[in-house]
């Protein structure tokens, strides 16, 4: 007997996922090094040498994650021809959400008017977009959706102790965004890795404010709601995570670091991406670095230097770019996309 074959999208060939947008939104407000003298024990040439960050943007009062999100996603709309209407999935990368739920995502719907969309929030930390970029992915691929917006933003002044010199230089505001389709011609995400440690969770977190120690006044007296971190074990782990995610995308391809156009990580500190070029045999002009403007942005900080290398040409047709992250979890990923 002859059976019927039905013709279900798990019939279908799997899809190349592209970038076809990238948009970004900073807020105004520029707090520099000076200024953060005045507030904190630290001075510019310490915060200079240590993480070459010179200045950050701080979000203006009521400005929340997702009115940055929303900003960042129009432009990147605008940016790949995409209309709002257009949108199946809203992934925001988040470890700064407007509220516990509704998700942020939900919020960016209904500012940017995508009334199809679905929409939730991925939690990884400074990881958090290449995440968010890999989960939409799998639903590209897989033919479930084919227009994707993915998000990584964060307000990060919101949970930084300003009186703790040892974090409140580090971070600053923002958010970064791209329209993901399938477009053919062998362009698209090549390769991509993911890899997490929960046994590090306590080097980098925020232990406040969950279930396990909600919100209670010596909690916050403690500045548990705020990020707690050891620097240097979060430093060493950093390196060996993202030379590690960035060996890993690069096996799987069959490349090697001379076929990298571009390299865009995350943007925490100088000397992490300079030990990493250094290990990689690679000159620091192959890497993307704003993090002297814009400070560690989190979820942010990888979709707004992608951003800024898209608008900047730093990548052409063709070229091989690798973006590989790091953060609180541990997390870490990487991928390389054939722009
Ligand atoms: N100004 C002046 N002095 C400072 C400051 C500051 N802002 N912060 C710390 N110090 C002091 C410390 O108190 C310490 O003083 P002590 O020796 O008297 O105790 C001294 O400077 C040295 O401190 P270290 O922590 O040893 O400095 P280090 O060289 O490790 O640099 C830093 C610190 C910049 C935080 C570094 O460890 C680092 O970049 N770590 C990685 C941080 C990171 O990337 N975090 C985020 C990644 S994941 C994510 O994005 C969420």
């Amino acid at each position: 007997m002859n059976r019927p074959q039905p013709r279900t999208r798990h019939h279908l060939p799997k899809r190349t996922v592209s970038i076809i947008g990238t948009g970004s939104y900073v807020p105004e407000k520029i707090l520099t090094n000076a200024e953060l003298e005045k507030l904190v024990d630290t001075s510019d040439e310490w915060i200079v040498t240590r993480t070459g960050i010179r200045e950050r943007r701080i979000a203006a009062e009521g400005e929340t994650t997702s009115d940055m999100a929303a900003k960042a996603a129009i432009a990147a709309l605008e940016n790949s021809g995409v209309g709002a209407e257009e949108i199946d999935l809203i992934l925001v990368a988040t470890v700064t959400p407007d509220m516990f739920f509704p998700s942020t995502a939900c919020f960016v719907q209904t500012k940017i008017g995508a009334k199809k969309a679905a929409c939730f929030d991925v939690s990884a930390a400074c990881s958090g977009f290449l995440y968010a970029l890999e989960v939409a992915q799998q639903f590209i691929t897989s033919h479930t959706y084919n227009t994707i917006l993915v998000i990584g933003a964060d307000k990060l002044s919101s949970i930084v102790d300003w009186k703790d010199r040892n974090t409140c230089v580090l971070f600053g505001d923002g958010a970064g965004a791209a329209v993901l389709r399938h477009r053919g011609g062998g362009h698209g995400v090549v390769a991509t890795h993911m890899g997490s440690n929960g046994d590090l969770a306590e080097i980098l977190h925020i232990p406040g404010g969950g279930c396990k120690s909600p919100l209670t006044a010596e909690n916050l007296g403690q500045s548990l709601n705020t990020i707690q971190m050891n620097g240097k074990e979060t430093y060493k782990q950093a390196v060996t995570a993202m030379l590690g995610a960035a060996n890993s995308v690069l096996e799987q391809s069959g490349l090697g670091f001379d076929d990298l156009a571009c390299i865009i990580p995350h943007q925490a500190n100088l000397r992490i991406i300079e030990a990493i070029a250094s290990r990689m045999n690679l000159p620091m002009d192959r890497f993307m670095v704003n993090l002297d403007r814009f400070g560690n942005t989190s979820a942010a900080a990888v979709a707004i230097a992608l951003d800024e290398a898209h608008r900047t040409g730093r990548m052409q047709v063709g070229d091989y770019v690798l973006l590989v992250v790091f953060g609180g979890g541990l997390t870490w990923a990487s991928s390389i996309i054939h722009w």
